[in-house]
């Protein structure tokens, strides 16, 4: 298991490749949907998701795509499955098996990531169908007093137990603890909390035993608030900051795929090239989800008049990712 694990994680973050986050919640996709003008029907998220896999050449630039439960099962128009489909295409299917961050017991305001009762079933179940890969997102929202101790254990220790199924089950797990851009604090707090939270899942991945050589890490950039009063962060102050905090983790881990975290595609895409110019011994690439998709579905909008230039707008951003990803130096 983990040896297919290590070959599959290598895969993911090959040498200019990022991986696409397209498992949206049926919730958030149906939101994103309607602020586009766009009924928020299963079949048209099915539309939507089966233009970003089927865009032109994407396995070009594009290892892996993360889907939902919901999508996993669905077809492409021409009855193949998702999976499938874009294993033909030469994309990894990879599944978003959390089941959300919900108000954490003991910890007004905190939330923790739910989804391990079953886990293993699911892993099983979903391994199946067809997927290569999972992904598990933890969140920690700044404050003048959060995140607690408390929340930063009880999350890092649910994210080491998926790890630890995930390889069971022979899924590479994407380990997701994002330290939010909510609030008005600097880029040091955010490096101080950041720290903390991969000190934590490092601890957690480590007691249960997870090869870190068959994970990816998907990682928050280390910036500012969005409410932060200053200057914004250079790419460079960014990529030194973030790039400093990923130093402790060990030469095995098989790499690192950032969330873009409500950052806009270009500034997302600035902050990755600075980060290229370190040294690192892991490669550094994308796991965007907003900084990727939302071009696409601004030019698509549910008009099928407009499908080749959401493919087109989807395109330009993962390309762009890709030419960035490819400047890594290594040590
Ligand atoms: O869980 C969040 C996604 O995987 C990444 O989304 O790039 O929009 O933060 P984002």
């Amino acid at each position: 298991m983990t040896s297919n694990c290590r070959t599959i994680a290598e895969r993911l973050t090959a040498p200019g490749k990022g991986i696409l986050a397209a498992d949206e919640s049926i919730g958030t996709m149906s939101s994103r949907l309607e602020q586009a003008g766009v009924e928020p029907t299963a079949e048209n998220r099915r539309v939507y998701r089966e233009l970003l896999a089927t865009a032109p050449n994407l396995s070009d630039s594009v290892s892996g795509i993360i889907f939902c439960d919901e999508t996993l099962g669905q077809t492409f128009s021409d009855g193949t499955p998702f999976p499938q489909a874009v294993l033909e295409l030469g994309i990894l299917p990879g599944i978003k098996v959390d089941t959300g961050a919900k108000p954490c017991p003991g910890l007004p305001g905190e939330k923790i990531t739910e989804g391990l009762d079953g886990l293993p079933a699911r892993l099983a179940k979903y391994a199946d169908m067809g997927a290569a890969f999972a992904k598990w997102r933890a969140v920690f929202e700044i404050t003048e007093s959060t995140p607690t101790r408390g929340a930063i254990r009880a999350n890092a220790n649910a994210l080491g137990r998926y790890a630890a199924a995930c390889q069971e089950a022979g899924l590479v797990p994407i380990v997701e603890p994002e330290v939010l851009m909510d609030g008005r604090h600097n880029r040091g707090r955010c490096r101080d909390v950041t720290a903390e939270v991969h000190a934590a899942v490092r601890t957690e991945l480590e007691l249960l035993n997870v090869d870190l050589a068959g994970i990816v890490l998907k990682p928050n950039m280390v910036l500012e608030g969005q409410d932060y009063p200053d200057r914004p962060s250079t790419p460079e102050e960014i990529a030194e900051a973030t790039v400093s905090v990923l130093r402790a983790w060990p030469e095995e881990l098989a790499g690192v795929a950032f969330l873009s975290g409500g950052q806009s595609p270009e500034r997302a895409t600035a902050n990755l090239e600075a980060m290229q110019k370190h040294e690192t011994p892991w490669p550094l690439t994308f796991s965007f989800g907003r900084a990727l998709v939302s071009p696409a579905l601004t030019a698509w909008h549910g008009d099928p008049q407009c499908y080749a230039d959401g493919q087109a707008a989807l395109v330009s951003r993962v390309v762009a990712n890709a030419a960035v990803a490819r400047l890594r130096v290594a040590s």
